[in-house]
């Protein structure tokens, strides 16, 4: 038997058992006579002791030890004379009758410790060492833990777990495919999916009435924080189901994966229209931990003779409570804050409410006390309130403010990283004009269904999908839509899309004729795994949260992949390699 106990589970209560111990040397202190070893495994960090007086040739054995040699020692549990409270095993020590060395480790290129020393290059190259870091192992154990809530929660709803094909034909979710040559199809390809979308859309017409699949996505687009190009959903669909039963049925999945993860009571889960969280919040994914919301202040703020307002399509503000003691030179930051390239406001108004009543706005000029009174008015500001206003075009200045709001709300430690908020956001557009394409593009996906009889439907451009997010702390964690399950309205929708009959039919033929043989009105959702598991793990990026990701550039520098591939691949594959290309 290699180990009768991990490192992370010896306690007073085992004193004086025999014990064979596996794992990672984490540290050596020689110390008088004695050498301590820290064993280290997924479980914990147990100490070694070896007394030279007593094995004077196993103590120099165990000072040989270099970092992360994978050992085996037996020995005798004792209590320690100096315990170590901050250790769940720091009551005990193994002294040890016998060592050996399993395999011998070069000295890792960074500290194994939560705290390392590794830049994030070395750490993806040598992932299986930073995989090793305590504080990393606990976002994978996180990430387990939530994968077997949610399948605990499917299961027990009668949800059916179904895999799908990985080599299909493109499924359009907005990005570019991933496309893979095939060897016995000369000149053609696969496309890796996006999204299952069409695939649990055709199980529904099967009869599998509640699908579920823990499924990896490809989506070949820039890369952010919250984006990989692989990644994770907990893919879900239902027939014969309307919105009301998807969002009562998925904010049950939230909460319960918060509840088994954080022990955290979600609450009710509120619900808001994309309209609405566009003209409150200037996004379609508020963080509603805190208020601060947007009040328009055109009528109070325009004709009074101050060109940049009155040529603004919106004039909008937020109230940033107690902030009227900003200093000029907070201000001046605030403003350059806004005006950088990433923001892009020309430049951003103020009005302080003083104490005594009175106003004080970098705007002094055009607007005397009594507007100024009015917008704060308007704008719920009370005395010792700091107003900030942007103006512009309405689609851009919200955004700006949006960003702005987010940014106060961290200064004034108003998005707290224990409190979680979920959202709905509903009635999305259906869809939004391309300038550049000339045609409609859905806003969702074309395989939503739109809110209205659709056979009246006059201005296409008015109609609000079935559709919906979930939103958490701001982030966008799911989104999903009641389905067209009619021949008829999606062959409407493709045309609307710019795709002719003969396109159509050629990229979606299956779906369309899946739904003349009694497609039942079906909708669903999928979650991004990796952003709930960062979400609840308290982190922005999902990197941590996933064993191999990939870096900004989309590579795997661990495997140094994407790669060239051999000659005789690439003729195999009938596909001319990228130099022979350009020779021609
Ligand atoms: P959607 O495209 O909104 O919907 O994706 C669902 C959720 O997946 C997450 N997500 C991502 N996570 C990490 N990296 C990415 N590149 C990435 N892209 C998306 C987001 C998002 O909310 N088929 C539809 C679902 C449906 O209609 O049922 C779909 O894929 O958290």
């Amino acid at each position: 038997m290699y180990r009768t106990h991990t490192c992370g589970e010896l306690r007073i209560e085992n004193n004086g058992q025999a014990v064979t111990l596996g794992g990672w040397v984490q540290r050596v202190r020689e110390l008088g006579g004695m050498t301590f070893v820290d064993l280290r495994d997924r479980y914990g960090i147990t100490q070694l002791v070896f007394n030279m007086d007593t094995d004077a040739e196993l103590c120099e054995q165990a000072n040989k030890l270099g970092r992360e040699f994978v050992i085996q020692a037996t020995g005798t549990v004792n209590e320690r004379s100096n315990k170590n409270p901050k250790m769940p095993t720091g009551d005990v020590e193994i002294i040890v009758n016998n060592l050996k060395v399993l395999n011998k480790a070069k000295t890792p290129p960074f500290t194994i410790e939560s705290d390392t020393d590794g830049g994030d290059d070395l750490r993806m190259r040598y992932r299986y060492l930073d995989l090793r870091r305590p504080n990393v192992q606990q976002n994978i154990l996180l990430r387990h833990k939530a994968a077997r809530a949610a399948r605990e929660y499917l299961y027990n709803n009668s949800f059916l777990e179904i895999e799908t094909p990985f080599l299909i034909k493109s499924t359009p979710e907005g990005a570019r495919d991933f496309v893979v040559p095939s060897r016995m199809n000369e000149g053609q390809f696969y496309a890796l999916p996006q999204s299952p979308q069409t695939f649990k859309q055709l199980l529904m017409v099967s009869g599998y009435d509640k699908y579920f699949q823990i499924v990896r996505c490809f989506r070949d687009e820039d890369l952010r924080a919250d984006r990989q190009p692989e990644f994770t959903q907990i893919d879900c669909e239902m027939s014969f189901v309307e919105q009301e039963d998807i969002l009562n049925m998925f904010e049950g999945l939230l909460r319960h994966v918060v509840d088994s993860i954080l022990g955290y009571d979600l609450g009710k889960v509120e619900r808001m229209q994309y309209d609405t969280a566009m003209r409150l919040y200037g996004i379609d994914k508020p963080d509603i931990r805190f208020g601060m919301t947007f009040t328009e202040l055109n009528d109070v703020a325009q004709n009074k003779g101050f060109k940049i307002f009155d040529s603004a399509e919106l004039v909008v503000g937020i109230c940033a409570e107690g902030c009227a003691s900003y200093t000029r030179k907070q201000l001046d930051e605030l403003t350059n804050w806004v005006k950088r390239p990433q923001i892009g406001a020309k430049g951003l108004v103020y009005v302080k409410c003083n104490e005594d009543g009175s106003f004080k706005s970098s705007v002094d000029k055009f607007y005397g006390q009594d507007d100024l009174k009015a917008w704060a008015e308007k704008a719920g500001a009370k005395a010792g309130d700091l107003l900030l206003v942007l103006s512009g075009d309405t689609a851009k200045v919200r955004k700006q403010m949006g960003e702005l709001r987010l940014e106060m709300g961290k200064r004034l430690g108003l998005r707290k990283a224990d409190e979680f908020k979920a959202l709905w956001v509903l009635d999305f557009p259906l869809l939004e004009w391309d300038e550049d394409g000339n045609r409609w593009n859905p806003c969702h996906h074309p395989f939503t269904r739109p809110k209205a009889d659709w056979e009246t439907i006059e201005n296409w451009g008015d109609i609000k999908a079935d559709a919906y997010d979930l939103v958490l702390n701001g982030n966008e964690i799911a989104g999903g839509s009641i389905r067209i399950h009619e021949r008829d309205l999606q062959e409407k929708m493709f045309e609307l899309l710019g795709m002719d009959k003969e396109e159509s039919e050629h990229k979606f033929g299956f779906l369309m004729s899946a739904f003349e043989y009694g497609a039942p009105p079906h909708g669903g959702i999928a979650f991004g795994f990796d952003r709930l598991c960062a979400i609840l793990g308290g982190q922005e990026s999902i990197r941590d949260f996933i064993a191999f990701p990939k870096n900004n550039s989309g590579r795997d520098t661990m495997l140094d992949a994407p790669s060239p591939i051999d000659d005789e691949q690439y003729e195999e594959l009938h596909i001319q390699a990228v130099e022979k290309v350009a020779e021609v």
